[in-house]
């Protein structure tokens, strides 16, 4: 028997699991999951869990973050964590991009499990990471 997981079995799943919804949105959603095709920086993260994380920048002359997408071996927590940093970073300088941190992402979710804290650290010092690679290697 092959039993279809629709995706309000999953939002209910979820939400019993602790996940708010626009944490859940983000999730199902996935806008931002991906890779760019001729990014600026691309770069890679390993979380305390063993999960990883590769971020890819579209970063303007600006030094403004025209575009971002994640590609995520990781649970619900880090796929919505890393959608939500990517609406928070997009069309802010690299600098500005730096000031975000957990906490900024954790309001745009509202709520995830407690276990799951942890995630949004990843995808946060994940984007950070992509940020400090592309800062090393432009002149200042
Ligand atoms: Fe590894 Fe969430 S990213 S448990």
């Amino acid at each position: 028997m092959t039993i279809i997981v629709t995706s309000n079995a999953e939002r209910k799943m979820l939400s019993e699991a602790g996940y708010a919804d626009p944490a859940i949105n983000y999730y199902l959603e996935k806008k931002y999951m991906g890779y760019i095709e001729n990014a600026d920086q691309v770069s890679e993260n390993v979380g305390s869990c063993g999960d990883t994380m590769k971020i890819y920048l579209k970063i303007d002359d600006q030094k403004i973050i025209r575009d971002a997408r994640y590609e995520i071996t990781g649970c619900a927590g880090a796929i919505s964590a890393a959608m939500a940093a990517v609406d928070l970073v997009k069309g802010k300088t690299i600098d500005e991009a730096l000031k975000i941190n957990d906490g900024d992402v954790f309001k745009i979710l509202e709520n995830i499990p407690e276990k799951k804290h942890h995630c949004i650290q990843l995808a946060v010092k994940t984007m950070h990471k992509g940020i400090f690679d592309f800062k090393n290697k432009i002149p200042s």
